[in-house]
């Protein structure tokens, strides 16, 4: 179990995708249709930063800025056709009293 670390994330809007540093590590949050989401930020397929890509609403996924690989904002599940590669890992988020809290390993 990982410990809960507040991340500056209050003024997220609709639609933003925002890399961030927690501890060593680089973390994408997003924020589609109110809900806010946080995921590995450095791409399993090349190491690419998520957080320069962009929303497919449709597919409620980032869209990967080098090549274009989908990963569901909920789960990280990389839905692209043909997966040549894994999923992103996905950390829980907790929003509480305006106050945005992420759980990850340290
Ligand atoms: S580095 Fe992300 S799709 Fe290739």
């Amino acid at each position: 179990m990982g410990n809960w670390v507040e991340v500056s994330a209050s003024d997220l809007y609709e639609g933003e995708l925002r890399g961030l540093e927690v501890g060593e590590r680089l973390v994408l949050l997003a924020c589609h249709e109110g809900e806010i989401s946080a995921m590995d930020d450095s791409c399993n397929h090349a190491g690419c930063l998520l957080s320069g890509g962009w929303i497919d609403a449709r597919k409620a996924a980032v869209i990967c800025p080098c090549h274009e690989y989908a990963f569901e904002l909920r789960s990280g599940r990389n839905v692209t056709r043909p997966r040549l590669c894994g999923d992103q890992q996905s950390f829980p988020i907790r929003v509480e009293g305006g106050r945005v809290y992420l759980q990850i390993e340290e």
